[in-house]
């Protein structure tokens, strides 16, 4: 075979392995998504796998276990650097090795600290050849989210918006239901199944008493650890998002020193109170919120507003990517609160900008998406599909 068939065929491989790392979308966090396939040694597909879900077996034994005896001689590619360490299941490269196969073709190294290239060592030492990077731009990109929370050791942040054309989220009196159509609406929730948690200001809580869950057509959306931010304890006991879902309570943030009698009323509805020094404005500091949602495994944040939570994450740069859908009506009232509502601009050189920008129709809205911080795929090249 020539090296341009040769290539065209990894190439071929390896995008069925991302088809089948994209299986696992929304239900693999804190992991990444992960696929898999074994090519047996007379160059036919013999074991495919990816990962379901945290917890469950990882692509490339799925894929072993699928490929049996015929692994042996075989090679395996693999959207991630097989793990070298004992997490929830064993690790993988040493059971990689053992299974007979002679090449490892990859599309990216594990950025997890307890990873980073020891997977590769691994089957390194054991004879297997392994060649890393092809398609990696993608693999990343499927995974924007665990590479941001690993390096940064933050979740990473999507600010999500509804507006008319005018730029304003609700009218004066804090109608907002229904800017947008049902389309854009039915894909929100399709969004929300695939993050891990969601985040609103107070403001949002008292004008539209949102449940803030996930309800994807069709089917059952996974419980999302939901936030509200509220300095002064100012969310009522009523509240439809108060109520845990499925066991997972609601995360009301508050700035240290808050009324512990109105802490006691809103723990007694089934929310968790979390106190927190203040930051700028004497607000919830988002930096120490942050990084308490990292302790508990939290890599893709969504926050939908209102203008302010969406102003202070822009101010304090903790803003990764925007996802902004803009319906065809005019609010038109200078009072009307608009999608961001921060401090004074004096010059539109101070203005975030948005990057690798993309527009689609939603129904009858648009949605434009872009990113504030230089996207972690961005440094990968992209290589063309065959
Ligand atoms: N169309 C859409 O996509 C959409 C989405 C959401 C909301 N909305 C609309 O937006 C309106 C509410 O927006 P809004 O801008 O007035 O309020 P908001 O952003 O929902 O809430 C702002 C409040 O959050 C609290 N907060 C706590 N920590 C904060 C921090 N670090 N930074 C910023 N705020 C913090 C503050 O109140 P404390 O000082 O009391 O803590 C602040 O006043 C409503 O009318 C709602 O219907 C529209």
């Amino acid at each position: 075979m020539n090296t341009a068939d040769r290539n065209r065929r990894n190439r071929k491989w390896m995008q069925e392995a991302l088809s089948l790392a994209a299986l696992g979308a929304g239900r693999t966090s804190p992991n990444p998504m992960v696929g898999a396939i074994i090519v047996d040694a007379e160059g036919e597909p013999a074991g495919r796998g990816w990962h379901e879900r945290a917890g469950a077996p990882h692509a490339e034994v799925m894929a072993l276990r699928e490929a049996g005896e015929r692994a042996r001689g075989g090679t395996l590619y693999l959207t991630l650097e097989p793990c070298a360490h004992q997490g929830r299941t064993p690790p993988c490269a040493p059971a990689v090795a053992e299974a007979g196969i002679s090449r490892v073709v990859a599309a990216v190294e594990d950025p997890d600290p307890r990873v980073a290239g020891n997977g590769f060592e691994i089957l390194k030492a054991a004879g297997v050849s392994v060649e890393v990077g092809l398609l990696a731009h993608r693999a990343v990109r499927m995974n924007e989210a665990f590479f941001v929370s690993i390096r940064e050791s933050r979740p990473f942040v999507t600010l999500k918006m509804a507006m008319s054309l005018d730029g304003r989220i609700a009218t004066r009196g804090g109608q907002s239901r229904w800017i947008t159509g049902e389309a854009s609406r039915a894909w929100a929730h399709e969004f929300r199944d695939r993050v891990d948690a969601i985040l609103v200001g107070v403001e949002t809580v008292l004008k539209d008493d949102p449940l803030l869950t996930a309800r994807p057509e069709g089917r059952e959306g996974k419980p999302l650890i939901r936030i509200v931010l509220d300095s002064r304890l100012r969310t009522p006991k009523g509240a439809r998002t108060l109520p845990p879902d499925r066991g997972v309570a609601t995360i009301i943030a508050a700035v240290e020193g808050s009324d512990p009698e109105k802490a006691r009323e809103l723990t007694d509805a089934g929310a968790e109170v979390v106190m927190l020094g203040p930051g700028p404005n004497g607000r919830v500091a988002l930096g120490a919120l942050l990084n308490l949602l990292a302790g508990r495994e939290v890599r893709h944040l969504l926050v939908e507003g209102g203008g302010r939570v969406h102003a202070a994450f822009l101010d304090e740069g903790l803003a990764d990517r925007v996802m902004a859908f803009i319906a065809p009506m005019i609010i038109g009232d200078s009072q009307a609160p608009g999608a961001v509502s921060g401090g004074e601009l004096h010059s539109l050189e101070e203005a975030p900008k948005v990057s690798h920008v993309t527009h689609e129709l939603i129904g009858g809205d648009i949605l434009i998406q872009g990113y504030l911080n230089h996207p972690v795929w961005a440094d990968f090249e992209e290589s063309p599909d065959v």
